[in-house]
């Protein structure tokens, strides 16, 4: 079994649901608490082991890139004022560690994944939507290396959704479960609730067989006439195992502006240095 080395982040979506603090200014880099949602999301790859980020960008993305370089002047002026740089370790990555590609035009995010298809190459590689924010000991990407590593094949992130919310996410038909463990037998992308096989929705971390990058060589629009990753995956069903885990680690939606703000409150909670005036203030709310 070829271990999981290499992760595609697809971070070309426009944000518009965070306009207009998205208008000039790349999503993935709003702050949680004082780390950006891609700094998340890259931890999270590293200690599954993932040693190549692949960012899918687009126009306006360049803070992304910049982001895990080196800062010449900004480490410069550090120095000379006596401040530590510790601050900036997370943001540092291996030598040749992160590539990017572009996708020119939003045509959904099985596209997205394809334009990744020449740095995946031929071995499994992971998916990661920073917009879903995963925290936990051990990280969500982690558990699901775990499990890939019992039962190979094709591992995506599920959760019990709202019923009547559906149709914001891929939703499995469920084989038999063991454990964390359930058999995907069917996927479908956004249906209506009265049509959806269950409520266990795709979360976004998947470890996909590069198999499914020959699906996508010929796609078909699926759902919102986009390029859909779930349409492409529902084929690979029957070929190689296909399996939904549910893991410890907790979602919080970053896609969603109540979403990101519970994030910040969460994890401002748990931080020893902003933790204790957070918690005043919100002691003092009730
Ligand atoms: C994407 C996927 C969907 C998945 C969701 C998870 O949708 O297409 O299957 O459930 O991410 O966040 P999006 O949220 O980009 O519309």
């Amino acid at each position: 079994m070829k271990p999981v080395r290499k992760a595609v982040f697809p971070v070309a979506g426009l944000g518009t649901r965070f306009l207009p603090a998205t208008k000039a200014f790349a999503k993935e880099m709003l702050p949680v608490v004082d780390r950006p949602l891609i700094q998340y999301a890259v931890d999270e790859a590293r200690e599954a082991g993932i040693e190549q980020m692949i960012f899918v960008t687009g126009r306006g993305k360049a803070a992304l890139e910049d982001y895990f370089d080196i800062a010449y002047e900004l480490e410069a002026t550090m120095r000379e004022r006596g401040k530590s740089l510790d601050v900036l370790e997370p943001t540092r990555l291996p030598a040749g560690a992160l590539a990017s590609v572009r996708q020119q035009e939003p045509l959904g995010l099985g596209h997205a994944v394809w334009c990744a298809r020449d740095i995946v190459g031929d071995e499994p590689f992971a998916v990661l939507l920073p917009d879903d924010l995963m925290w936990g000991n051990p990280g969500c990407l982690r558990e699901m290396v775990d499990d890939y590593e019992e039962v190979g094949g094709n591992i995506i992130c599920v959760e019990e959704v709202a019923p009547e919310k559906t149709a914001s996410y891929g939703i499995i038909t469920p084989g038999a479960t063991s454990g964390n463990r359930t058999e995907v037998k069917g996927l479908v992308e956004k249906p209506k609730p009265e049509e959806a096989p269950s409520t266990l929705g795709i979360i976004g971390r998947y470890i996909l067989q590069p198999e499914v990058m020959r699906i996508l060589d010929n796609p078909e629009r699926g759902a919102g006439g986009e390029i859909q990753l779930t349409d492409a995956m529902a084929r690979l069903i029957g070929t190689q195992p296909f399996h939904g885990v549910t893991v410890g680690a907790k979602r919080y939606d970053c896609g969603d502006k109540a979403g990101f703000i519970t994030a910040n409150l969460a994890l401002a909670l748990e931080r020893e240095d902003v933790g204790p005036a957070v918690r005043a203030f919100v002691a003092d709310l009730r």
